[in-house]
């Protein structure tokens, strides 16, 4: 990848990040129901682990030289979707976990198509990548799920 292409695709990464935490966070302040408690703080705190996500991209793309993502309409166009809101804890959770599978495969495609041309970044995408599995299996255990990701689903991946 040219470094102009590692910039794009981090702030895309990024973007992901500003949605997940806005998606939490709105969780968070939601939630209302029996095992609210759980879910408030489960929210919470994978929120605050996207955000220092949010922010190692942000030092990486800034050390490259590009503009870390800020504008939410950008971060739309980028997320092509919408924030799901979720009325039940079980909804919410479940919405949740669909970001988490999002990300786990938009983090194993980025880490396979910079391959070698980076090593310190693919570095901190895999470290990355590591706590996305937990955030799955954290949302997916508590909806009771078995497999709360599947591996090795990407075409073309080594
Ligand atoms: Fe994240
Ligand atoms: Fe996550």
């Amino acid at each position: 990848m040219t470094r102009q292409e590692i910039i794009d695709r981090l702030n895309y990464l990024r973007s992901q990040e500003l949605f997940a935490i806005q998606q939490y966070m709105n969780h968070y302040y939601r939630v209302k129901g029996v095992n609210f408690a759980e879910v408030q703080g489960m929210e919470r705190s994978i929120a605050l682990v996207e955000m220092r996500h949010a922010e190692m991209l942000a030092e990486k793309i800034n050390m490259l030289g590009g503009d870390p993502i800020n504008n939410p309409t950008q971060i739309e166009q980028m997320k092509g979707s919408r924030i799901t809101e979720g009325n039940t804890p079980e909804e919410m959770v479940r919405a949740d976990l669909g970001l988490e599978r999002g990300a786990i495969r938009d983090y194993t495609q980025a880490i396979y198509d910079i391959g070698d041309s980076d090593p310190a970044i693919r570095k901190m995408l895999e470290d990355i990548l590591g706590q996305e599995e937990d955030h799955a299996d954290s949302f997916g255990t508590w909806l009771g799920e078995g497999r709360a990701y599947e591996v090795g689903g990407l075409k073309g991946a080594a």
